[in-house]
């Protein structure tokens, strides 16, 4: 079953198609990717997905609801969640407090309930603290839950992303460039990483990266777009051989196919 289908979906500003309809499906389960040389549209197809940004046309349908004009907190809740291409944690908050302000969507008590406390939000709050802390030890990071978030190494920061990003309990989780900026080691224990979330987690997941050996390893399914459309789709093997995918990356140095 596909968690995520895109239909024909089209982006544009001020007159410059950005995306332009794009289709593809993402399987209910699955380790997918979205790839493409720089500019090409990949983050812009995120932006849609988790309502940053409204689409020109087309459809977007997640767990068989449309989504297409829902906000972004809304999409949250209904079980998408991201981390982004560049560093967005609160610089002087604690790791913990970072991971915690991702579940905010799934919060019951309002701004009275958190100036009263009752000992039902409380415990709501206990509860909270306790699983942000679960989430920050599955992706290895518990032992700095009170450490200031700017304090931690880069690749850890982008851990505690993935922590705020697991604590809204997400269907599907949509990592844009998650690679970026890690040393070989890193790169080895992001493998690892992706893979438990799917198969112990049973979290959908969707990454954008310019990676392909990681692309290449994890992905079951690769959609590859060059200036907003799609220019292919299929397993690793059959993206390494597609001759439009190698003259798109032609050229261009930063990535490198195979
Ligand atoms: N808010 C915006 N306003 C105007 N143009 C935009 C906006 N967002 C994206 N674009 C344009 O859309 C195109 C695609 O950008 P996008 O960031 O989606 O590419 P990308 O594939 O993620 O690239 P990269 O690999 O470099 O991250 C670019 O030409 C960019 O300038
Ligand atoms: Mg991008």
């Amino acid at each position: 079953m596909a968690l995520l289908e895109v239909n024909n979906l089209a982006l544009s500003f001020a007159g410059l198609h950005v995306i332009k309809e794009l289709s593809f499906t993402v399987e209910e389960g699955s380790i997918a990717s979205l790839i493409g040389p720089n500019g090409a549209g990949k983050t812009s197809v995120f932006n849609c997905l988790t309502g940053f940004y409204k689409p020109t046309g087309g459809d977007i349908t997640f767990n068989t609801k449309s989504i297409v004009a829902k906000k972004p907190h809304k999409i949250t809740q209904m079980g998408m969640a991201r981390t982004f291409q560049n560093l967005r944690l609160f610089k002087s908050m604690s790791v913990l407090e970072n991971v915690m302000s991702g579940m905010h969507c799934r919060s019951k008590a309002g701004p009275v309930g958190s100036v009263l406390r009752t000992a039902a939000q409380q415990r709501e709050e206990a509860e909270i603290k306790e699983f942000c802390e679960t989430c920050l030890k599955f992706v290895g990071l518990l032992d700095a839950r009170d450490r200031i978030a700017s304090n931690l190494a880069y690749g850890d920061q982008r851990r505690v992303e993935w922590a705020r990003a697991l604590a809204t309990q997400p269907k599907l989780l949509l990592l844009d460039e998650p690679a970026a900026g890690l040393n070989h080691d890193e790169k080895q224990q992001l493998i690892e990483l992706i893979n438990k979330i799917r198969d112990e987690l049973t979290i959908t997941i969707f990454l954008i990266e310019h990676d392909m050996g990681l692309v290449m390893k994890v992905s079951e399914k690769i959609t590859v777009i060059d200036y907003g459309e799609k220019i292919a789709q299929g397993n690793a093997e059959e993206i390494q051989n597609n001759p439009k995918v190698i003259e798109a990356y032609l050229g261009k140095e930063e990535d490198e196919i195979g």
